[in-house]
C-alpha cells in the first residue's frame, strides 16, 4: 500500500512509520519535517497535497494541537487552536481526501484519553477529540468505494511522560509500540467507524 502519515516525525507517528515501512511505501508528512510539508490547518494545503501525491491507499493523522489551560484561563481564542488543528484539520483530511483515495482505502485519525477520562487543562483537547470520534462514527456509514475510517485514542504514552506526565498523575502510561499497533489494525483490518482506545 502507499500510505501518507501526517505527523510522521512525532513520538507516535515515527513509531507508526517504522512499522509500516516493513511492508508498505510510506510518505512522511509534517509542517517542517518529512518527505512533504503541509500545515494541517490549511484546507488549501491539504488539497494541494492530495493533488501532488497520487495513488494513495491510506492516510494516517498522528498530529493535532490544542491549548492546555485551566478552564478559567481558557479563552475563545485559545480554544481555536484545537478547533483549527486537531478537529477541523483532521476532518478536512477526510472531507477533501475522500475524493482522492483509492477504492478500499482508509483514514485513521487521532483522538485521546481525555475525551473519556477528563484531566485539568484538558477541556479544549477533549472537545476536539470527541468531535473527531463522532465524525469518524458518522462518516463511516457514508464513505463510498469501500473506504474505511477509524480513530485511535491513546492514553499518555510512556515516551511522552517527560513532556506531559505532570498532567496525567495516576494514569497508566502505555508504550508507544502498543499505540501504533492500533493504527496498523485500522489500516490492515476491515473495521470502520471505530475509536480504538489504547488505555
Ligand atoms: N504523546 C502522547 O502521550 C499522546 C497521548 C494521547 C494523544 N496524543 C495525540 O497524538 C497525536 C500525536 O502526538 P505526539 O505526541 O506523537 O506528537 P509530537 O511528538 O508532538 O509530534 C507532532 C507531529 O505532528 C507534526 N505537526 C505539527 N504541527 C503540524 C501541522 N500544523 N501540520 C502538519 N503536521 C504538523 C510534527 O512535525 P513538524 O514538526 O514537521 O510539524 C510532528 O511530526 C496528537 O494529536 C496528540 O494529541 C498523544
Amino acid at each position: 500500500m502507499k500510505i501518507i502519515v501526517i505527523g510522521a516525525t512525532g513520538t507516535i507517528g515515527s513509531n507508526i512509520v517504522r512499522k509500516l515501512e516493513e511492508q508498505h511505501e510510506v510518505i512522511r508528512v509534517g509542517s517542517k519535517s518529512g518527505d512533504y510539508q503541509l500545515d494541517l490547518t490549511s484546507p488549501e494545503e491539504i488539497e494541494k497535497m492530495y493533488k501532488s501525491i497520487d495513488n494513495i491507499d491510506a492516510v494516517v493523522s498522528a498530529t493535532g494541537s490544542a491549548s492546555f489551560k485551566k478552564l478559567e484561563e481558557m479563552t475563545p481564542e485559545l480554544n481555536t487552536v484545537a478547533v483549527q488543528s486537531k478537529l477541523l484539520g483532521q476532518i478536512n483530511l477526510v472531507l477533501i481526501g475522500q475524493h482522492y483515495l483509492n477504492a478500499n482505502g482508509s483514514f485513521t485519525l487521532t483522538t485521546g484519553v481525555m475525551m473519556d477520562d477528563p484531566i485539568v487543562h484538558g477541556s479544549s483537547a477533549a472537545m476536539a477529540n470527541a468531535g473527531v470520534a463522532s465524525f469518524v462514527k458518522s462518516a463511516a456509514i457514508e464513505l463510498k468505494n469501500g473506504i474505511r475510517i477509524n480513530s485511535v485514542s491513546p492514553t499518555i504514552v510512556e515516551e511522552s511522560l517527560s513532556k506531559y506526565g505532570a498532567f496525567f498523575d495516576g494514569f497508566n502510561p502505555v508504550p508507544v509500540d502498543r499505540v501504533s499497533n492500533a493504527y496498523i489494525k485500522s489500516i490492515a483490518g476491515a473495521q470502520t467507524g471505530q475509536n480504538y482506545t489504547v488505555y
